[in-house]
């Protein structure tokens, strides 16, 4: 399939999807966002792909929603035309684990798209920011609703009250990002994190990133025993068999994601 506002290729079992406007600092528009959600089903749906890496441009992970696009709408055109329900979201239906690569501006949406990835490795050029208050508008993608759960709410105020960016090490510090590389490894070390993610059994993976991503939408007790039921069901894959019986025999397994 050709796209126009990304570029995708898959190396192995892993699925590259670059955002790629870069005369606008990969501002996200419809049009992006809808291939965005086109390819990462077809990611979805495609039995080779076990892990699905997510990267802009050096200079920029995503400057954020097209603002050109955005200026002239009224409240009419984005609550009839469901801007951000439409396609912005596609990607939380993915089941595949999917890590977001960050080199630059990753702003507004753009740190909003970062945090719909299951987790985000940062170049240490990495910036990020809910930057929308200063342009008279509140952030619509999750901006006040994954920070906070990300971060602090202290520093989720923070960046969402005076807009202002963090660093690559602050967002480590703050636990927005789970690793820091230098930006000439940026791509290499998301592609062997997703690589060696991909070489695991996917239904065990799948269920690791339902598990996780359950404990933010329940209680504690729920979550627990819902993750008991994920580990008991893990027992009726060959993959726990072959993953043991490789430990005892003291070589690699070979997972038949079955
Ligand atoms: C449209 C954008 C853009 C954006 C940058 N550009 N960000 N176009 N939408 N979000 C364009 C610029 O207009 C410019 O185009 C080119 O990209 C390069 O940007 P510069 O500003 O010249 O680069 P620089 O001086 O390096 O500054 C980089 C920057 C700045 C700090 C990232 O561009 C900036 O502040 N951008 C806006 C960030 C922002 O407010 N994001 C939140 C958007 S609202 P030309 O043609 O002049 O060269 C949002 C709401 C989400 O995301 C709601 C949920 C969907």
């Amino acid at each position: 399939m050709s796209y126009e506002n990304i570029l995708v290729e898959t190396q192995g079992k892993v699925a590259l999807i670059r955002l790629n406007r870069p005369k606008a600092l990969n501002a996200l528009n419809d049009a992006l966002m809808g291939e965005l959600g086109e390819a990462l089903l077809a990611f979805e749906a495609d039995e080779q792909i076990g892990c699905i890496v997510i990267t802009g441009s050096e200079k920029a992970f995503a400057a954020g929603a097209d603002i050109l696009g955005m200026a002239s709408l009224n409240f009419i055109d984005v609550h009839k035309g469901e801007f951000i329900t439409r396609n912005w979201e596609t990607i939380r239906r993915i089941r595949k684990p999917v890590i977001a690569a960050v080199a630059g501006f990753a702003l507004g949406g753009g740190c909003e798209l970062a945090m719909m990835c299951d987790f985000i490795i940062a170049a240490d050029t990495a910036k990020f920011g809910q930057p929308e208050v200063k342009l008279g508008i509140v952030p619509g993608a999750g901006g006040t609703q994954r920070l906070p759960r990300a971060v602090s709410k202290a520093k989720a105020m923070d960046m969402c009250l005076t807009g202002r960016m963090m660093d690559a090490v602050e967002a480590e510090r703050a636990g927005l990002v789970s690793r820091i590389v230098p930006a000439d490894k940026l791509l290499e070390e998301a592609m062997t994190a997703a690589g060696n993610i991909a070489d695991l059994s996917l239904p065990v993976v799948m269920m690791i990133k339902d598990s996780v991503n359950r404990a933010y939408e329940s209680t504690l007790a729920e979550g627990i025993k819902y993750e008991r039921g994920q580990f008991y069901s893990c027992f009726a894959l060959e993959d726990q068999k072959e993953g043991m019986k490789a430990f005892i025999e003291k070589r690699p397994a070979n997972f038949k994601n079955a």
